[in-house]
């Protein structure tokens, strides 16, 4: 199934409170080195009170997984996500839903994200990935 199929699928799934604030914006992982930070922008009008949750979504496992310290996000607006995306050639899609009481946005997602090949390495990583990529390669299953 398609990643865009799957999407839209999660976002009628996602959506468990009221569904009445705006959504989060300009969500953005910045990855340097394996180090992921997800960063967004309050939504426009900026209601003053406004909280964040940040959930993980793994393709492969098709689990939604929240992350303990993105629970409650006030700020600044950012999740460090570095451990939560240990497997290298995983998709992640990453959701930020705004909260305020027992009203929540729906889930603001960011595009496809795999840690190997969206970040940006410095030169000996870079020799590491390579190695890596090539090791893994060799033992995925011939079809
Ligand atoms: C994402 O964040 C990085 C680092 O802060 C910045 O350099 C980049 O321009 C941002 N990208 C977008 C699309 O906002
Ligand atoms: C994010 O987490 C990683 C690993 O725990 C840590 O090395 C890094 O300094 C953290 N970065 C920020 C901005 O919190
Ligand atoms: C949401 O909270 C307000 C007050 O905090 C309450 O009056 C209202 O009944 C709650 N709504 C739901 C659907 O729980």
């Amino acid at each position: 199934m398609s990643a865009q199929i799957w999407i839209v699928f999660l976002l009628t799934l996602g959506c468990t409170g009221l569904c009445q604030l705006p959504l989060p914006v300009n969500l953005n992982i910045s990855s340097h080195n394996l180090v992921h930070l997800l960063t967004w922008d309050p939504p426009s009008g900026d209601p003053a009170g406004l909280q964040y949750r940040v959930q993980v979504y793994s393709l492969s496992d098709g689990t939604c997984m929240p992350l303990p310290r993105c629970e409650r996000v006030v700020t600044p607006l950012l999740c460090n996500l570095t451990e939560a995306l240990s497997n290298l050639q995983e998709s992640y899609f990453l959701y930020v839903w705004a909260f305020m009481g027992n009203q929540s946005s729906k889930p603001a997602i960011t595009e496809e994200f795999i840690p190997m090949d969206h970040s940006y390495l410095d030169p000996l990583c870079i020799r590491v990935r390579l190695w890596g990529g090539g090791a893994l390669r060799g033992s995925q299953p011939t079809l």
